[in-house]
């Protein structure tokens, strides 16, 4: 259902579930790129002469009001990009949010504070959770999915609460899931899946999916040493999921029996330590020493991927290649990117999603329209890679 069958919704309350769990330093917002990507939807409805109530996490508090995880900053900068203030409420259903709430005029914007200080937002308790959709529902006449990025999340304020409202799916859920179901319905190939990041265990039910779909897996970041391990290999210091080593074996034997191809780094940046300033030489992925640690796939790598991707009419990628923020670490994430933007000029349709590649993307410069899609959401987006049914979608649907 999309925000057209809620009707007309002029002085109408409308809460809406955004994602704005963006990275800070303090209280600095590093990315602003989730707010910024709610804005489409929270203007329709501005526009519409909707009273907005926005509703959104930040962090993982206990439960429990936290300081730290306020959402202090983010209604600021919310009320910049928006250009009108957006008033915070103290809490998320208390006396505060319903004053808020009925403060607000048809166009304006309100912020209520983080759902996660309320400890039935999270709860496994079907009866918890459902206390405080309805609670939430009593602020409002209809409610707007929009926070792409928690529709993996059977939560209070993402699920529970579109039934019992009038529901439907904001302009950003309905985008994202335009764009990665291109990859995870029939995708046009060759289609070519970059996977990086820390964690092999992070990405096992998305790696067992993309051999029975992908045509080539590409693997950087932390994860390759369990790649590299499973191979025989020895990975000196490096990250390395001893408990993951058979998975990983068991994986590049299906992708051989399917006809996967699963790319490795054939040489790696190897420092003395992790730091931004750490000695570092590029060594063979076969001659990592003893005692250095893999901080980024090497040149020849950077060249070897962005030719995997050169022909790819499908492409996407997950995970950072190597620990980007540190710029002598960088080279292999911008050798993806540079390689991804090619490929989309190309002809190919490329996603990028999770939060670190995203990030690394604006951090490192590129300019967002070389990619076709740059998801917002992390664990939601590799969850439909996975092709799992998100909670968050399904209610929608009903
Ligand atoms: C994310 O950052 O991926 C989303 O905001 C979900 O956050 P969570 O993993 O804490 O539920």
């Amino acid at each position: 259902k999309t925000i057209d069958s809620l009707g007309d919704l002029r002085g109408k309350r409308v809460l809406v579930r955004s994602d704005f769990n963006v990275p800070l330093d303090g209280t600095t917002i590093t990315d602003d790129g989730r707010i910024r990507a709610a804005l489409p939807t929270l203007k329709r409805l501005t526009d519409a002469g909707a009273r907005v109530i926005v509703m959104a996490h930040l962090g993982r508090p206990k439960g429990t009001p936290d300081p730290q995880y306020s959402l202090a900053p983010v209604a600021a900068r919310l009320g910049e990009l928006l250009g009108q203030d957006v008033v915070l409420a103290e809490d998320l259903v208390g006396p505060s949010a319903k004053k808020t709430v009925e403060a607000l005029a048809d166009g304006q914007v309100a912020l209520l504070e983080n759902v996660r200080f309320d400890a039935r937002e999270t709860s496994k308790a079907d009866a918890e959770r459902a206390e405080l959709a309805g609670e939430l529902a009593q602020l409002a006449d209809a409610f707007v999915s929009d926070g792409f990025g928690v529709v993996h999340r059977k939560q209070a304020s993402v699920y529970d609460v579109a039934q019992v409202l009038p529901a439907a799916a904001g302009d950003l859920v309905l985008g994202e899931v335009e764009s990665l179901s291109k990859a995870t319905g029939d995708p046009e190939r060759p289609y070519a899946v970059v996977l990086g990041g820390s964690k092999v265990s992070d990405k096992l039910g998305v790696i067992a999916n993309l051999l029975t779909k992908a045509d080539r897996l590409l693997i950087g970041g932390g994860m390759v040493f369990t790649f590299l391990a499973a191979k025989g290999l020895s990975v000196g210091n490096s990250l390395l999921e001893e408990d993951q080593i058979e998975t990983v074996k068991g994986y590049i034997t299906t992708a051989e029996e399917n006809g996967v191809e699963i790319v490795l780094p054939v040489d790696i940046v190897a420092a003395d330590s992790f730091a931004a300033d750490a000695p570092h030489q590029v060594v063979g992925a076969d001659e990592i020493p003893d005692g250095t640690i893999g901080l980024d796939i090497g040149p020849e790598s950077g060249k070897l991927f962005a030719d995997k991707l050169a022909d790819a009419k499908t492409i996407a990628w997950n995970g950072p290649m190597g620990v980007f923020e540190f710029e002598a670490f960088a080279a292999g994430t911008k050798a993806v990117a540079q390689g991804i933007i090619e490929a989309t000029a190309a002809g190919g349709f490329s996603i990028v999603g999770g939060g670190d590649s995203a990030a690394a993307v604006r951090a490192l410069g590129f300019d967002e329209a070389g990619f076709s899609h740059i998801s917002t959401g992390g664990g939601a987006s590799l969850e439909l890679l996975e092709g799992k049914e998100l909670p968050g979608l399904t209610v929608l649907a009903d």
